[in-house]
């Protein structure tokens, strides 16, 4: 008898990935469907990453037509596809400049070279601190899970990169009270995603750019969740009011295609000169005409929309007896349960044909952008079910 996918998999595939009982096979829109055909409801993006749902056929066709074009050229050439990408970011959003890479990790990366570069072509060696925020997450890398506020990824792959300090989020005088000569920058998603969909207090946003720009500091804004409308606005330090100097892109910027971008302000964008940082795949043309479908997709009325569902399907979640609280902005939403386990609840939820995630001990839901108010009706009833 021929061998499961399952089955190869946990024979060939390192063991790093702990893949509930479900095999994807196919997908359209919200929804997706495994081996055996059964339709399953999908709030969860592949991580946020399907921006605009499973295979929207107008990002099928730039990706395709741009496969049959030209599939890859090396960074010693320009590229039609990158160019128009990197002109597209930096008019949508204000930055000066872009750097493509292959995922948010890798942008987190480039971020903090910057920062780095930045405070020695400035003040020389020995500036080069950053602070991050206890609870975030910045990437799988050993210098951005050193980043990473949390204890628990601080493990195993000793020696860890130097130089991270962590705060309390939402507490200024923590982050003063870490700040000395030595600190270059500052580093903080504005909703805290893996560490359980928490949005940063306005007041706290607007002390942390004000003391970046009293001490010279960058502020960095990893945006790899958060950005990309996810949040009803392009980017989530929108909602905020405030412009960090560097933002990182990565997931929902592709639709479905590896990508990450390191977007940065005038007064840092020159930092990284010839062959100080690269990468390969960086602004790949496949990739690059998938994001640019989906930049021009996420124009004011679609992000409105997004805003729009999003508030519609927070009042109904908040009104769900087993749910004590929905945090998150926008699409990025998380659930405190009453007396249920996340884990349970999404396991569950699988067999009645709906895909969720957890963080930490919440239930968190990243549905496609494209998400309609039948497909929120139609969750909405699954979870009342799953809830009950
Ligand atoms: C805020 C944030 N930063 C960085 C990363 C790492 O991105 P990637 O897995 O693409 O390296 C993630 C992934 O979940 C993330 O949520």
């Amino acid at each position: 008898m021929a061998k499961s996918v399952k089955d190869i998999d946990k024979k060939y595939v390192m063991n790093s990935y702990n893949r509930y009982d479900l095999e994807i096979v196919e997908g359209m829109g919200c929804y997706c469907y495994d081996v055996d055909g059964k339709e399953y409801l999908d709030l969860s993006s592949g991580i946020g990453v399907n921006s605009l749902g499973f295979c929207d056929m107008g990002w099928v066709d730039s990706v395709t037509q741009q496969v049959c074009k030209l599939n890859h050229t090396s960074n010693l050439y320009y590229s039609q596809p990158c160019a128009i990408l990197a002109e597209k970011l930096c008019k949508r959003t204000g930055y000066d400049k872009v750097f493509f890479c292959n995922s948010g990790a890798e942008a987190n990366e480039g971020a903090i070279k910057i920062a780095r570069k930045y405070s020695f072509d400035k003040y020389g060696n020995g500036r080069d601190k950053i602070i991050t925020l206890v609870n975030s997450f910045h990437g799988r890398t050993v210098t951005t899970l050193a980043a990473t506020g949390q204890e628990v990824f601080h493990n195993y792959f000793f020696p860890f990169t130097e130089g991270f300090l962590h705060a309390k989020a939402n507490d200024i005088d923590s982050v003063k009270a870490l700040l000395d000569d030595s600190v270059c920058a500052i580093m903080a998603e504005m909703v805290q995603g893996e560490g359980g969909v928490i949005a940063l207090d306005k007041q706290f946003v607007e002390q942390l750019r004000a003391l970046c720009d009293e001490k010279d500091l960058l502020l960095i804004v990893d945006e790899v969740q958060t950005g990309m409308g996810r949040t009803g606005k392009l980017l989530a330090s929108m909602h905020y009011g405030i412009k960090p100097d560097v933002t990182t892109l990565a997931k929902g910027l592709g639709g479905g295609l590896p990508i990450g971008a390191v977007l940065a302000d005038e007064k840092c964008s020159g930092v990284l000169g010839y062959s100080m940082h690269g990468t390969t795949f960086g602004g790949n043309p496949i990739v690059c005409a998938g994001a640019n479908y989906v930049v021009d997709a996420m124009n004011d009325e679609f992000l409105k929309e997004v805003e729009e569902k999003a508030n519609y399907f927070r009042e109904k979640l908040a009104q769900l007896p087993e749910v004590e609280s929905v945090s998150g902005l926008g699409l990025m939403i998380g659930l405190k349960l009453k007396s249920k386990t996340a884990s349970d609840v999404v396991k569950e939820g699988i067999k009645k044909g709906i895909i969720m995630l957890t963080a930490k001990d919440k239930v968190r839901l990243l549905p496609p952008l494209t998400i309609t108010y039948n497909d929120i009706d139609k969750a909405m009833s699954i979870l009342s079910t799953l809830l009950a």
